[in-house]
């Protein structure tokens, strides 16, 4: 009865099994896993974000495809000042960017064809992708004289005459790492040779370590058809109201014709509610004191586990730019499955190991800076006594 694409194994993993037995019998878990920024103790205008939402005057509907113009030009005003000048009729509203990643794995790839995805990176793509019929091929980032680089070679290669779109992560999750000059310079270039389009996910893009600083966009007038994500998930920390968007640069005609296929897409399902548009200025407004507040705790637990593994023998906290992750590497490069089991069975500790964001190598777990301070010291502790 059912389709071949939805055939999924639905068989939990060893750890999520572990999970579910250790929660079943009551025994305490230190989540160090949490991003969700709504459960850990985040510090919020409650009742500037309720009012906003609830409106203010008559109830109305006008749908547009793209969303209301209000809406998108505080979309647009945010991105300007944030680097990125786009104009309001290149915005398009979405309720979540998985739901932009499905439009434009709709308008760029037929079925059967790629998109090339960095690894290692946000585990989504394979599952978002293969719900549109549409598969992934890999270019991999390395860690190279302490920075994380794009194999561009490797890139290159993986361009083959199937593959529609690049999707560039910048910042990375969970590395952290952004896209330098030249490696923004290569992806331009390449997707001009190749007719391919650049799926910019920049949802971290206000989340840089060092204060004050923006790390630079991937689009860039007049270069390639650049399509760049955000959203209110992580610019306000505000995941809950589902809207994210799409920003859409590169040469005029592509654009135009970008926007008119999205339209139809965008107008066939009509998602983002009216209520969560009309407060969308608002809402981007108090993101700047809910950023600082998740910004100050980032801040403050990457300092909790540098200082904690700065004795752990063999285990280091590897480089990041950026976001909202912190990724720890064993010198011995011990089985992350194993690691992260053991971390839970015999310590309580709930980490994701490596292999869920795909590292190619073995010995990483990734923890959440997010998580409240007394929670994430005592976890890392655990997991600093385990290396020694
Ligand atoms: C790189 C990246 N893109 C997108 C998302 C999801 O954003 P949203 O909540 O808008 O769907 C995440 C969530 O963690 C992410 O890490």
């Amino acid at each position: 009865m059912f389709s071949a694409r939805t055939a999924w194994n639905l068989e939990p993993n060893r750890l999520a099994r572990a999970l579910a037995a250790r929660r079943r019998d009551g025994r305490p878990v230190l989540d160090l896993t949490d991003t969700n920024p709504l459960r850990c103790g985040i510090p919020y205008p409650d009742d500037e974000v309720r009012r906003a939402v609830a409106g203010h005057g008559r109830l109305r509907y006008d749908p547009h495809p793209r969303g209301g113009h209000d809406a998108r030009a505080a979309v647009a005003a945010y991105a300007t000042r944030s680097g990125l000048p786009t104009d309001a009729d290149r915005v398009v509203l979405t309720a979540g960017t998985s739901e932009a990643y499905a439009h434009l794995f709709r308008i760029l790839a037929d079925p059967g064809d790629r998109v090339l995805v960095p690894q290692p990176s946000y585990p989504l793509f394979e599952h978002l992708a293969a719900l549109g019929d549409v598969r992934t091929a890999a270019y991999p980032l390395r860690l190279t004289s302490g920075r994380w680089r794009i194999d561009l070679d490797a890139l290159r290669d993986a361009a083959t005459p199937d593959v529609r779109a690049v999707v560039v992560v910048n910042p990375n999750n969970p590395t952290g790492s952004g896209v330098d000059a030249e490696e923004r310079r290569v992806l331009h270039a390449l997707a001009r040779e190749r007719d391919l389009a650049l799926l910019a996910d920049e949802v971290f893009a206000e989340y840089a370590h060092e204060p004050g600083s923006i790390l630079p966009r991937i689009a860039g007038a007049g270069q390639a058809l650049t399509f760049t994500l955000g959203g209110l998930s992580k610019l306000s920390g505000l995941p809950h109201l589902k809207l994210a968007w799409i920003l859409v640069h590169g040469p005029d005609s592509e654009v135009r014709e970008a926007l008119a296929r999205l339209d139809v897409v965008t107008d066939a399902y009509l998602t983002v509610s009216t209520p969560v548009q009309e407060a969308l200025p608002e809402l981007i407004a108090l993101g700047d004191g809910i950023r600082s507040a998740i910004h100050a705790r980032v801040r403050e637990n990457r300092v909790v586990v540098r200082d904690l593994l700065s004795n752990a023998r063999g285990l280091d906290v590897l480089p990041s730019d950026a976001g909202w992750c912190a990724v720890l590497a064993d010198a011995r490069g011990r089985d992350d499955e194993a690691w992260a089991l053991e971390l839970l069975e015999r310590d309580g500790v709930l980490v994701h190991p490596g292999h869920f964001y795909d590292f190619a190598e073995e010995g990483r777990l990734v923890v959440s800076l997010l998580v409240p301070q007394d929670v994430l010291r005592e976890g890392v502790l655990r997991i600093a006594r385990r290396a020694v």
